[in-house]
């Protein structure tokens, strides 16, 4: 058996220390704690279905009536839920003024595949600084937002922020339908979300299987810049988030994984924190006093 990468928080500290460009690769386990069911293991499915497999365009265009009560669903928990310890700490190590105590000089930019919105809820009820000077983006959310809804019309495409609840009173309730032999309320489209612009249907303002992230220019230069990657709370099995950690390592960079259990590749990381990353990430981050 190969040996585990450090766990040593010490060690960890002194190459915080001497960090200068800081990102961290988040995922579902980074909101866990605060009650939103991860995509992979016990909690990936909703109803019958495989969580993953509703996250597609061709799923939308077979049924949109199940893929809008998939992501209302989704919607509807994350109102309900508030950011855990995790992303306090983040939003924290974002300011620089605090930063600056445990990596003095250094950028920082957390970089989420969640689309829940819990990690700007974070950023917006920190105290508000005069944190100019950071010219890195805070935080960049590469697989979109649930609460984005965009028009399909090719010649519209209009995006808008809603966080109406429910979206549309169609969906109504049907958030609560959660077993399995439920029977699925078939909704028209008619009554569907509609783009407030044009009336064409409108879909959630994720990115889906097959679809192109978000911010893939400005997160490939901070990962080919970055000295420190943290890689919290995700199996790293989708790319392209979970080929980061690698490409810093590369080019001589640190990777320091923070997640329940073992992950994808978390052998090759230089340190490794098995446990809830609401408990370790603020510890690692010397952070824990800040909560
Ligand atoms: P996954 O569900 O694949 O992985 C969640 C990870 O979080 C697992 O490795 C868990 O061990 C870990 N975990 C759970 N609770 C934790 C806790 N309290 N502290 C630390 N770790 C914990 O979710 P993602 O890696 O985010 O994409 O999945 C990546 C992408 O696949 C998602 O953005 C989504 C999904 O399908 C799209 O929809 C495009
Ligand atoms: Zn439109």
């Amino acid at each position: 058996m190969a040996n585990l990468p450090s766990d040593d928080m010490a060690s960890f500290s002194v190459v915080l220390s001497q960090s200068k460009h800081i990102i961290a690769v988040a995922g579902a386990g980074l909101s866990a704690a605060s009650g939103i069911p991860t995509f992979r293991g016990a909690g990936g499915l909703w109803r019958k279905y495989d969580a993953i497999s509703l996250a597609t365009p061709e799923a939308f265009q077979e049924n949109p009536s199940r893929v809008w009560q998939f992501y209302h669903y989704r919607r509807e928990k994350a109102l309900k839920c508030q950011p855990n310890a995790a992303h306090t700490a983040l939003a924290a190590f974002s300011n620089k003024q605090i930063r600056d105590a445990v990596a003095p000089e250094s950028t920082f930019t957390l970089i989420t595949q969640n689309v829940d919105g819990l990690s700007q809820r974070a950023l917006d009820s920190m105290p508000s600084t005069a944190d100019s000077e950071d010219p890195q983006p805070k935080m960049l959310e590469m697989h979109g937002r649930l609460f984005d809804v965009i028009c399909t019309k090719p010649g519209c495409r209009h995006r808008e922020l809603n966080f109406t609840s429910p979206i549309v009173p169609a969906l109504a309730g049907t958030e609560d339908l959660m077993e399995a032999g439920a029977v699925e309320p078939d909704i028209p489209l008619s009554d569907l979300p509609r783009c407030s612009k044009c009336g064409s249907p409108a879909r959630p303002g994720v990115v889906w299987f097959g679809e192109r992230p978000h911010y893939l220019g400005v997160i490939g230069k901070l990962v080919r810049q970055a000295d420190l990657c943290l890689v919290v709370g995700t199996s790293s099995t989708v790319y392209p988030a979970a080929g980061y950690a690698a490409e810093v390592q590369r080019h001589g960079g640190k990777v320091a994984v923070f997640n329940l259990d073992r992950s994808e590749g978390d052998e090759d990381a230089d340190f490794l924190f098995l446990g809830p990353c609401e408990q370790t990430l603020p510890a690692a981050l010397a952070l824990s006093e800040q909560q």
